[in-house]
């Protein structure tokens, strides 16, 4: 058996310890070890974006780098944007505007949205568009995630 090592990652504000071999990638260790199956895998080859996380508040495909790697960054994922029972605006934007359908690309749409807001690449719906298009849709719903994160960045602004 290949060598494990026991590493300590952020995640949603919160530090988890967890034992991996050093080419286990971020998401698998999101989702297998440490439980939190909110962020998707989709192509696992970097293509899709349904892997989409924060690393210290910048978007990455999670799929594409190692869990050893992200050792003393801060990781947010989709469990971590609501408060409470108080859903993030950019999560509600998403059910206002019926930005998905399956579901598949959602959460990893909405960590790229959070990011996209916060970067400011959200003058033109051109612009939004230009900037998510490392999220994939097999659903087609760009209009309405287009429409979902100009409202949302309205209401961050406010
Ligand atoms: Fe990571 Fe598709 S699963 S980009
Ligand atoms: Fe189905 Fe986007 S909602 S892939």
């Amino acid at each position: 058996p290949a060598a494990t090592a026991e590493i300590t990652l952020s995640v949603n504000g919160r530090r988890r310890a967890v034992r991996v071999e050093p080419r286990v990638t971020l998401l698998d260790a999101l989702r297998e070890r440490i439980g939190l199956t909110g962020t998707k895998k989709g192509c696992d080859r970097g293509e899709c974006g349904a892997c989409t996380v924060l690393v210290d508040g910048e978007r990455v495909k999670s799929c594409l780098t190692l869990a050893v790697m992200r050792q003393g960054s801060e990781i947010t994922t989709v469990e971590g944007l609501a408060d409470g029972d108080r859903l993030h605006p950019v999560q509600e934007a998403f059910i206002r505007h019926d930005a998905f359908q399956c579901g598949g690309c959602t959460s990893g749409q909405i960590m790229s949205a959070v990011a996209c807001i916060e970067e400011g690449h959200t003058g033109s719906p051109e612009e939004i568009g230009q900037w998510m298009s490392g999220n994939l849709c097999r659903c087609a719903c760009y209009q309405n995630i287009v429409a979902a994160v100009a409202d949302a960045a309205e209401e961050v602004r406010r």
